[in-house]
C-alpha cells in the first residue's frame, strides 16, 4: 500500500507507477537518506517531539537497514516510488509503529533536498581530490620538460618559442581554477534545507540548527520556500564540471593532434591507445577522443537541468525529480574521464626531437626576437617589425631560416645588425629571455610549478 493511499479510492495505474518512480536512479542516495533521517530522529528525540526511546529505536532500525543495504541484502521496489519511501517502509516493516513517527515535522521535499546536497557535497570533494592528483602528474611531467623546446601557436600557426613545461602548466592553471570553482560551489551549497518541510516549515518545535550541525552543514538555509525549490547548487556543480570538461577536451584535442604523424610530438602508451579493426598499422588516441566526446554529454546535463528549472513556480514540483540523472551521469562521467586522462598523460612518451624540429624548421618562430633585437639597438618596434617582415620574405624566397642568413644579408636591410644577432636568434635564449611573470623561461616556469605544488599541498 502507498504511504499516501488514504486519500485515494483506486490503485495507481501500473504505467503511472513506473513513470512516477525514481527508485531506479535515486537508490544511490540511500546512505545520505539514512544519515539525514538519523539526524532528524535525533533532533526529534532531543526536542521531545518523539520520546527518547522512540528516537533510539528509529535510529537503530535505520542503522540496521544501512548495514543490510551495504551487504547487498535489500531489494528496493518501484511500488515505494523513491529511496525515501522505500527506506521508510522498510523501517516500518522492521520496527513497526514507531517507524511511523520518523516523518513527523518533515516532508519528502526537504528530505530529498538535504539528501541530494549531501550527495553532491561528497562527490565534489572526491572530484577535487582526483583533480589534485592530476595536478601532481602535470607538475612532474613539467619538471622533466622545463627545457623541452616546443613551438607555441596562435591560429594553429607556429608563433613563438615555448617549452612543453610552459604548455603543461597552462593546463595546470586551468585545473587549479576548476578546483577553486568546485570549492566555491561547495561553500555556497553547504546549508541545510532540512526542516523546511513541504514548503513552510512546521508548527513543531524543531531545531534546524541542530540537524544542520549533525549533518556537517555550516548553517540551516534562510528561507523554507527557497530551500525546497533551489537546485542552484546542482546547476552550479554542473557548470563547474562543464568548464572542467571543456579544459580536458581542449587538452584532449591537442593530444590527438600531437599523436598524429603530422606532429608526432608524443607517443601514447600502448595501454592508453587502441587499434583499428581493419587497418593493422593504426594506433588511435581513443581515450582522448572519448574525453572530448563526453564533454558534450556533460554540457547536455547542464542544459537539461537549467531547462527543467526555468519555468517552475515555487516551491517543489515533480519536474524536479529530473534533477538527479543529469547530476549522477555527470559525476560518473567526470570521475571516469579524469583518472584515465591523467594516466594517459603520465605514461605518454614525449618526443623532444620532433618538438624541437618543429620549432626550428623554417617557421620563423624567432622573428619577434629578431625585431626585439633591433628595438634594443634603438629602432622603434613598428619599424623593426617591417624590417624583419622583409627578411622573412627573403628567407622564404631563398629557402633560408633567419639564423642561416649571413651577416651581410642581415646588414642589407639594416646596419644595426651585428654578429650578436645569432645569439639573439638562438632558440634557447629566445625562451629563457622571456622571464616576465607567466613566461616560458626555465626559471619562471619553475616558479609556476612551485605555485601549483603549493596549491596542491595546501589541500592535502
Ligand atoms: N522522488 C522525489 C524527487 O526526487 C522526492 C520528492 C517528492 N516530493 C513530492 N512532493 N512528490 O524529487
Amino acid at each position: 500500500m502507498k504511504l499516501w493511499a488514504g486519500r485515494f479510492q483506486k490503485e495507481t495505474d501500473s504505467a503511472v507507477n513506473d513513470f512516477n518512480s525514481s527508485i531506479a536512479f535515486d537508490a544511490r542516495l540511500y546512505r545520505q537518506d539514512i544519515t539525514g533521517s538519523i539526524a532528524h530522529a535525533t533532533m526529534l528525540g532531543e526536542q521531545g517531539i518523539v520520546s527518547p526511546q522512540e528516537a533510539e529505536d528509529i535510529i537503530n532500525g535505520l542503522k540496521a537497514i544501512l548495514a543490510d543495504i551495504e551487504a547487498g541484502n535489500v531489494e528496493f521496489t518501484v511500488d515505494m516510488e523513491d529511496i525515501h519511501m522505500n527506506i521508510e517502509s522498510l523501517l516500518t516493516s522492521r520496527i513497526g509503529q514507531t517507524a511511523k513517527r520518523l516523518h513527523t515535522a518533515r516532508s519528502r521535499n526537504d528530505q530529498v533536498a538535504v539528501d541530494f546536497r549531501m550527495y553532491v557535497r561528497e562527490e565534489i570533494q572526491e572530484i577535487i581530490n582526483i583533480i589534485l592528483n592530476f595536478e601532481t602528474i602535470l607538475v612532474n611531467k613539467a619538471k622533466e620538460n622545463v627545457n623541452t623546446l616546443l613551438p607555441g601557436y596562435t591560429h594553429l600557426q607556429r608563433a613563438q618559442p615555448s617549452t612543453l613545461a610552459h604548455h603543461l602548466m597552462a593546463y595546470a592553471n586551468m585545473l587549479k581554477r576548476d578546483v577553486t570553482r568546485l570549492e566555491d560551489c561547495l561553500e555556497r551549497m553547504n546549508e541545510s534545507p532540512l526542516g523546511a518541510g513541504a514548503l513552510a516549515t512546521t508548527t513543531y518545535p524543531i531545531n534546524r540548527n541542530r540537524t544542520a550541525e549533525l549533518l556537517g552543514f555550516a548553517k540551516p538555509t534562510d528561507n523554507s520556500l527557497d530551500s525546497v525549490s533551489d537546485r542552484d547548487f546542482a546547476i552550479e556543480f554542473l557548470s563547474a564540471c562543464s568548464i572542467l570538461m571543456m579544459h580536458l577536451s581542449r587538452f584532449a584535442e591537442e593530444i590527438i593532434l600531437w599523436c598524429s604523424w603530422e606532429f608526432k610530438y608524443v607517443e601514447l602508451d600502448d595501454a592508453y591507445s587502441t587499434g583499428s579493426s581493419m587497418m593493422p598499422q593504426k594506433k588511435n588516441p581513443d581515450v582522448a577522443e572519448l574525453v572530448r566526446g563526453k564533454t558534450g554529454r556533460v554540457y547536455g546535463s547542464l542544459i537539461t537541468l537549467l531547462t527543467v528549472m526555468k519555468g517552475i513556480p515555487l516551491a517543489y514540483n515533480k519536474d524536479m525529480q529530473e534533477d538527479k540523472e543529469p547530476v549522477f551521469d555527470t559525476i560518473d562521467t567526470v570521475k571516469m574521464c579524469l583518472p584515465v586522462f591523467a594516466s594517459m598523460i603520465d605514461t605518454m612518451v614525449v618526443k623532444p626531437e620532433n618538438m624541437r624540429r618543429a620549432a626550428l624548421d623554417g617557421c620563423f618562430i624567432n622573428a619577434t626576437d629578431c625585431a626585439d633585437y633591433l628595438v634594443k639597438k634603438g629602432l622603434p618596434f613598428r619599424e623593426a617589425y617591417m624590417v624583419v617582415g622583409k627578411l622573412v620574405h627573403t628567407c622564404i624566397e631563398q629557402g633560408e631560416n633567419l639564423d642561416t642568413l649571413t651577416l651581410e644579408e642581415f646588414r642589407e636591410v639594416s646596419d644595426l645588425f651585428q654578429e650578436d644577432i645569432y645569439q639573439a636568434l638562438y632558440m634557447k635564449n629566445c625562451v629563457n629571455g622571456r622571464k616576465a611573470i607567466g613566461g616560458p623561461a626555465a626559471v619562471e616556469v619553475a616558479r609556476q610549478i612551485a605555485a601549483i605544488e603549493a596549491f596542491v599541498a595546501e589541500r592535502q
